[in-house]
């Protein structure tokens, strides 16, 4: 019998970028499965970028330095991620509302969730942060705040990773001219990162932002929802407004359906907001030819949200 193929030399997983699918999952409509990355979701690739300009500008130092982050869950195994390899420790303050399975694995990813007191009595993340960071000499850290909301390495990560790989995916299918990118946003780094790109290698893009029922990000309105890590209660700040067609919202209950039948159809369980951006993506598919392909991201998988 042929021995299994070791795994790379030191045996640690690798945060290095692997190219993620690109397939025509449902008829007119290609999917990225972004869910393959390393970390589960395209959040590595932000990680990765923003770890990376830090280190190349001297803000972090593996054995010095602990960073920090307010986040919803991928962007935290992003970095747990993208730090790992470089002996940097990662501490997180994740909300409490968050998928508490992710919440359970991120730890198992190395990250430590801090603040979780001060959550229960009703501070923010971001006030979770504010506090370690103004405390960083008395707790023994010397932090660098990653700061994904505000750093433009995000938004580069797409816009030179993502979208060029997506772009390269693409040229195999070369009669595909013009795409309609069906999107969320919670930074926004990813739509207007990916759309930037694409248009950058010549295709004609639409993009429809998808948004859960009662949001309207770019005017600052927020409900609570079930799309985890979009519209997440500030106007998204990588969102190209420009670029944006229309907004098209999305119930809890069109999400839960499409998720179901696209999991039972292709095989596939995705995420929430993945689930929200297929729906729009479905309701558009009509206007699919040879030249014309709805996009959509598949950030993550579904499992995650299974409230257990
Ligand atoms: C599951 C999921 N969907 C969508 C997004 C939005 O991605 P971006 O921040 O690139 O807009 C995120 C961001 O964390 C996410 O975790």
């Amino acid at each position: 019998m042929r021995a299994v193929e070791q795994n790379p030399p030191t045996g640690r997983p690798t945060a290095a970028p692997v190219a993620t699918p690109l397939l025509e999952l449902l008829p007119g409509v290609l999917v990225k499965l972004e869910c393959n990355n390393p970390g589960g979701s395209h959040k590595v690739r932000a990680a990765r970028h923003i770890v990376q300009r830090a280190l190349d500008r001297g803000e972090i130092v593996p054995g010095v330095t602990t960073v920090i982050e307010k986040t919803g869950g991928n962007f935290g195994f992003g970095l747990a991620v993208a730090c790992r390899d470089i002996g940097v420790p990662v501490e997180l303050a994740v909300g409490l509302g968050f998928s508490p399975v992710k919440r359970r694995c991120l730890e198992m990813f190395g990250a430590r969730l801090i603040g979780i007191p001060m959550l229960e009595a009703g501070a923010t993340p971001r006030e979770v942060v504010e506090w370690h960071l103004a405390r960083g000499k008395e707790l023994g850290r010397q932090y660098h705040y990653t700061d994904q909301f505000n750093n433009p390495a995000s938004l580069a990560a797409h816009e030179f990773e993502t979208g060029p790989e997506i772009a390269g995916q693409l040229a195999a299918r070369d009669e595909v001219t013009s795409l309609t990118f069906v999107s969320c946003a919670g930074t926004g780094a990813c739509l207007s990162g990916v759309a930037r790109a694409l248009r950058t290698a010549g295709y004609d893009v639409e993009v429809v932002l998808v948004e859960p029922a009662g949001c309207d990000s770019r005017n600052g309105v927020f409900v609570d929802h079930r799309l985890e890590g979009a519209s997440v209660g500030v106007a998204p700040p990588m969102v190209d407004w420009s670029m944006v067609s229309h907004a098209a919202p999305v119930s809890a209950e069109e999400m839960a359906a499409t998720q179901r039948e696209f999991a039972a159809r292709t095989g596939y369980f995705v995420g929430n907001s993945s689930a929200a951006c297929l729906h729009v993506a479905q309701s558009l598919s009509h206007r699919a030819t040879k030249t014309h392909k709805i996009l959509a991201i598949i950030y993550d998988h579904g499992l995650w949200y299974f409230k257990h």
